[in-house]
C-alpha cells in the first residue's frame, strides 16, 4: 500500500487556521491529521511552549505524523478516533486546558486515490473502505452478511439514494452466487440496478458514500467528537469544524445552535438569554471556499467551515 504519488490539499486552510485565533503558547488538537496540511500551519504559529496533538484513525496518516513528531518536539500523535479525544486529553492532563480544536471531517485524497483502500468506485481494489483497516468490518464483510433491510436503510439514509431498495436487492441477489469483493464489481452492480443515469454523476456515488459512512461510524463519531471537544476546551477556546456534505453539516449546525442557545426553555419564558447558560458562542457565519481555491481544488466545492468559542 503506497500513497507516495497522492497528496492532500488542505481545504479552507487560511480561513480555518485564522478561525482558531492561535495563541503562541497554547495547546491545540488536530482531530483529523490527514497529511498535516492544517497541522503544519498551526505549528508555524506556536512558540516553543505551544503544543499540538494530532489524532487520526488512518495508518498512512499516522506514518506521516510520526515523521513530523520526530522533527518537531511540540507535536505528538495518537492513532484513535476523535470520538475518543477526551481519554487522550486526560492522559496529557489537558482536560479543560485546550485552546483550540480542528476537525476536518471525512476522507483524505490519498484514501480515495489509493485503490487498495477500497474507497473509490473508479479504481479497482478490495472492497474495504475502513479508515483504520485493522479495526471493525470491511465493506465486503458487511455486505456479505447484512440483512437486506439494513443495506436498504444505510443506502437510503446515509447516501440519500432513493433507489436504495433496488440496489440492496441487487446486492443480496448477487451475493447468493458471487461474493462481492471488489470496488468496481460493486460499482457495476449498482450501475446495473439503477433505472437511469444522472448527468455528470457516477451512479454508485451515493451508495459508496453511504457504505463508507456506515463502515466508519462517521456520523456517530462526529456527534461524540463535537461533545468531547466542548468538554476538553478551555473557556475562550475555539472549535473549528469543516464538513463535506449536508448530513454532516446538519449535525454540526444543529449542535452548535443548541449549545449556543443554552437551556431548553419555552421561547416565551421570562428569562434573559445569558441566564440560559449557553456553553458556546458562534463565531462568524458558515464559510465556504472562494473561487480562487475552487479553481485549484474542486474537492473544496462542498466544504463548509463552522466555528464556535467556549464561554461556559
Ligand atoms: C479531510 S482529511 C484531513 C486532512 C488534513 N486536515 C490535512 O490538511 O491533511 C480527514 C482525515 O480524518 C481522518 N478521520 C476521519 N474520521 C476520523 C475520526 N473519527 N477520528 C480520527 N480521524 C478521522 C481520516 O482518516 C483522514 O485522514
Amino acid at each position: 500500500m503506497t500513497d507516495s504519488h497522492s497528496e492532500h490539499l488542505p481545504v479552507l486552510l487560511n480561513e480555518t487556521v485564522e478561525s482558531l485565533a492561535v495563541k503562541a503558547d497554547g495547546i491545540y488538537i488536530d482531530g483529523t491529521f490527514g497529511r498535516g496540511g492544517h497541522a503544519r500551519q498551526v505549528l508555524s504559529r506556536l512558540s516553543e511552549q505551544g503544543r499540538l496533538l494530532g489524532l487520526d484513525k488512518d495508518p498512512a496518516a499516522i506514518a506521516t505524523a510520526n515523521e513530523l513528531s520526530l522533527q518537531d518536539p511540540r507535536f505528538s500523535i495518537e492513532q484513535c478516533s476523535f470520538a475518543d479525544m477526551s481519554a487522550v486529553v486526560n492522559e496529557h492532563l489537558w482536560q479543560g486546558k485546550v485552546d483550540g480544536i480542528l476537525l476536518d471531517i471525512g476522507v483524505s485524497s490519498p484514501q480515495i486515490d489509493v485503490a487498495d483502500r477500497g474507497f473509490s468506485f473508479q479504481k479497482d481494489g478490495p472492497l474495504d473502505m475502513r479508515m483504520n483497516p485493522d479495526v471493525g468490518m470491511s465493506a465486503a464483510e458487511w455486505l456479505a452478511t447484512a440483512k437486506v433491510e439494513d443495506i436498504t436503510f444505510v443506502i437510503k439514509t446515509l447516501g440519500e439514494e432513493r433507489f436504495g431498495k433496488r440496489i440492496a436487492n441487487a446486492i443480496v441477489e448477487t451475493r447468493e452466487h458471487t461474493p462481492i469483493v471488489s470496488t468496481t464489481q460493486l460499482a457495476a452492480l449498482v450501475d446495473k440496478a439503477m433505472p437511469f443515469r444522472e448527468k455528470n454523476k457516477h451512479p454508485a456515488t451515493r451508495t459508496f458514500q453511504a457504505i463508507r459512512i456506515y463502515i466508519n461510524n462517521e456520523l456517530e463519531d462526529l456527534k461524540a467528537g463535537l461533545e468531547q471537544s466542548l468538554d476538553v476546551l478551555a473557556i475562550g477556546g475555539r472549535l473549528s469544524v469543516i464538513t463535506f456534505h449536508s448530513l454532516e453539516d446538519r449535525i454540526v449546525k444543529r449542535y452548535f445552535r443548541d449549545e449556543a442557545k443554552g437551556d431548553d426553555l419555552p421561547s416565551n419564558f421570562p428569562i434573559r438569554a445569558a441566564d440560559l447558560h449557553p456553553r458556546i458562542k458562534l463565531i462568524g457565519k458558515a464559510t465556504k471556499a472562494g473561487e480562487q481555491e475552487l479553481a485549484i481544488n474542486p474537492r473544496a466545492r462542498s466544504a463548509v467551515l463552522r466555528v464556535v468559542e467556549k464561554v461556559l
